[in-house]
């Protein structure tokens, strides 16, 4: 029997369990499972979409806290979207074929963050997985696997391009993220993947999420495709596997997991998971969705990354729990590490909580990971197994067995996270060594609290001084996007349909809406609701007065007939369809404008002429209380009386169907314009 002893200290109680309980650690008689790293996941979709403008220093030192070894997170693993054209949860990252014509290597950011990502961490590895795909890729609507020859090669071409214009080596690719795989295609992959000398690349399957790990069925089944798979992925799989999936003998990953926001809440979640996935699902690595919160307030799942980054215009960013977190394993392994066995260094504890342990191969150095979340505190979207819950102190002795019977001495970091406003975290703290006696060491550990004990030196807990202080986004803003190299995609424009990308021509560089057709759409309900429009916000989620001017040409070849400029724009992501705001809708061909309070244009508020020019024309947008007035080379054409159905939100601007359209000197201002 254990006893349950309550001591008064001040105003607290502090409930602990005390009698101690031994758990051995023991690397003879075999070792467990190899640990393949942990990682985080730029992307599905434009997830560091703010992050490429930050002024270069506070750049700098955000990378260093994500990627820089025994700095921050010391990242293992950084993921990324394979663009597609299509919105991807939120916004929408540009494929490097928009069409079956077109190859580009200099679009978006996410080759810039792999290779700012080597630059600190040669080792770090590569993952490639598509959301969407561009239009043309689907013969027949919404499937890539029909033609699917044509799909590996383009997925092959995006490995080749790495290689060939960023000398990036990509390590890991998926098939299509939380949508059905399709055996012919993983084996086509494979196939094209060998034939062009890529035989190193592993593929990794299926980033499925409702049912992760269904594919371990067929590849028990079907040899073929299980030669072809080199790893199951599966997404938010709550700590917990199939026995299919271990009858499979690949190693397993939760592919994608965490999605919490990053206050002590997520730094709660990320501890348990990264422990139990291991404790309770035998997953070597964990993937964070995401990487980084570089996307704007009002946009889905705000601050659901590592750390937060979202003011590229103030400097100001913010190192959340999440990021210590991870540094308690990062720092202290490497990818190639081994588990000790359950019941030999991994497992649960007595009184809640978990506990992991890792080794090299040469035995030399060694790592022990605690972890004793609460259930109550650190909820993930998808929580855990809750086999023990914490809610007490306990005393816990570490004997040592086999190859670690001779360690003397532990480094000590620890982190509490408190639940309490008045009470501060203590994040990644370096305390005194533990001491070893006869190969055992007793430790008290608290409730929410990460322990790692380990024979590596090397931790350390990076610091910068404070970044600049949060500030509203600057008006009035203008961008003549004379600035940018060809084909990167314009800062703070935060594409949710379509994409948008710097373009030159005579010698005056523009934005130009580069998709033709409908992409093959990740998000279900976009799908469902072919919009075929293009939707570009910028700004801030609670403006109400403001403005937007912008220069507009349509394509005389594979143009589009109308462009629009929205203001208190509601959402974006994957319910772009049902977006609400004000919607001035001008098409200068045919020389009328449509007033709309949806981006569907199912709301008309008014229509009328307008009269344009051949080329470009300049329109404009005001908001003022109820009013709402637009402008077509600055002659009133609209003007309006009514309470819109959002009272505040973003600016935007984008095309009435897929198509060529270019913009030029955007200017966003508060209204009125005088
Ligand atoms: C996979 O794709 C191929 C080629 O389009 C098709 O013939 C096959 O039916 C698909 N398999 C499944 C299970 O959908
Ligand atoms: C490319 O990267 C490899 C490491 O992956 C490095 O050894 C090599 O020097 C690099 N090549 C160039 C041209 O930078
Ligand atoms: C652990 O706590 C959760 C929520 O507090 C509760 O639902 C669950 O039943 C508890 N489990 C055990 C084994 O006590
Ligand atoms: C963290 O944020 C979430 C979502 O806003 C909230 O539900 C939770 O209570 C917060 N946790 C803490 C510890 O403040
Ligand atoms: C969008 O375009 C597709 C073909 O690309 C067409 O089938 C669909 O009807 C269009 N939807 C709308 C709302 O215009
Ligand atoms: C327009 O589309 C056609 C195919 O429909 C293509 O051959 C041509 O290159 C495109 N031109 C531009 C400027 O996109
Ligand atoms: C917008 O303008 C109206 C009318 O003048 C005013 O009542 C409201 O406070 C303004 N909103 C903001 C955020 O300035």
């Amino acid at each position: 029997m254990r006893w349950l002893l309550v001591l008064p200290i001040l105003n607290a109680v502090t409930v602990y369990y005390s009698e101690a309980v031994t758990y051995v650690f023991r690397d003879t008689g075999g070792l467990g499972r190899k640990f393949d790293g942990i990682g985080g996941l730029s992307g599905g979709g434009a997830t560091s979409k703010l992050l490429a403008n930050y002024p270069e220093e506070q750049r700098n030192q955000i990378l260093d806290f994500l990627f820089k070894p025994n700095f921050g997170a010391s990242l293992q693993i950084l993921k990324v979207e394979i663009g597609g054209d299509a919105q991807s949860t939120d916004g929408t990252e540009a494929s490097h074929m928009h069409n079956s014509w077109d190859e580009n290597y200099q679009r978006g950011y996410e080759w810039w963050l792999m290779v700012e990502a080597k630059k600190r961490n040669p080792d770090i590895k590569l993952y490639g997985l598509p959301w969407g795909f561009p239009g043309w890729i689907a013969a027949a609507p919404q499937d890539p696997y029909v033609d699917p020859q044509q799909t590996a090669t383009y997925i092959v071409k995006w490995v080749q391009g790495a290689k060939m214009h960023y000398n990036l080596t990509i390590d890991f690719l998926g098939i299509w993220n939380e949508k059905p795989y399709n055996d012919t295609y993983i084996k086509t992959l494979r196939k094209t993947l060998d034939a062009n000398n890529l035989r190193n690349v592993r593929i990794i399957a299926a980033d499925d999420n409702e049912n992760g790990w269904a594919i371990a069925e067929d590849v028990l089944k079907d040899s073929d495709l299980a030669a072809a798979v080199d790893y199951i992925g599966a997404h938010y799989p709550g700590t917990v596997t199939s026995l299919k999936a271990l009858e499979t003998e690949k190693q397993l990953w939760s592919s994608e997991d965490y999605s919490t926001f990053n206050n002590e809440t997520g730094g709660g979640c990320w501890a348990r998971i990264l422990n139990q996935n291991y404790v309770n699902g035998g997953m070597t690595s964990t993937i964070s969705w995401n990487l980084i919160a570089s996307y704007y307030e009002g946009l889905p799942w705000y601050r659901a990354g590592l750390m937060t980054a979202a003011e590229p215009w103030s400097g100001n960013y913010a190192v959340d729990s999440p990021i210590w977190v991870t540094a308690h394993t990062t720092q202290f392994t490497d990818i190639g590490w081994y588990y000790l066995r359950h019941g030999y260094g991994v497992g649960h504890l007595e009184h809640g909580g978990s506990y992991v342990s890792l080794i090299t191969l040469d035995k030399k150095e060694f790592t022990i990971v605690i972890e004793t979340m609460s259930h109550d505190h650190s909820e993930c979207v998808r929580p855990p197994l809750q086999p023990y819950n914490v809610s007490a102190s306990q005393t816990v002795t570490i004997q040592l067995e086999g190859s670690v019977e001779a360690i003397t001495e532990f480094e000590v970091w620890y982190t509490k996270l408190s639940f309490d406003p008045e009470v501060k975290d203590v994040i990644f703290q370096k305390r005194q060594p533990l001491k070893v006696t006869n190969s055992q060491a007793t430790l008290s550990v608290g409730v929410d609290e990460v322990w790692t004990l380990t024979t590596v030196k090397t931790g350390n807990k990076g610091s910068y001084p404070p970044p600049p202080k949060p500030k509203a986004f600057p008006l009035p803003y203008h961008d003549d996007f004379e600035g940018y190299e060809v084909s990167m995609e314009p800062h703070n424009l935060a594409q949710q349909l379509g994409s948008f990308e710097v373009v030159a021509e005579d010698n005056n560089k523009f934005l130009r809406q580069m998709v033709l057709t409908q992409p093959l759409m990740w998000c279900r309900n976009s799908a469902e609701h072919m919009l075929n429009k293009s939707f570009n916000i910028i700004g801030d989620y609670s403006w109400e007065n403001v403005s937007i001017r912008v220069d507009v040409r349509l394509s005389p070849v594979n143009g589009t007939k109308g462009v629009f400029l929205g203001a208190r724009v509601n959402q974006g992501g994957c319910v772009s369809y049902d977006t609400t705001g004000v919607f001035f809708f001008v098409f200068p061909d045919d020389n009328f404008y449509i007033l709309s309070q949806d981006l569907m244009r199912s709301q008309v508020v008014s229509t009328g002429p307008i009269n344009c020019r051949k080329g470009w024309n300049t329109f404009e947008l005001r908001l003022w209380s109820t009013g709402m007035f637009g402008f077509v080379n600055g002659q009133e054409v609209m003007a309006a009386r009514a309470p819109s159905l959002s009272s505040s939100g973003f600016l935007a601007l984008g095309t009435d169907t897929y198509g060529l359209a270019d913009f030029d000197n955007l200017l966003l201002k508060k209204s009125p314009i005088l």
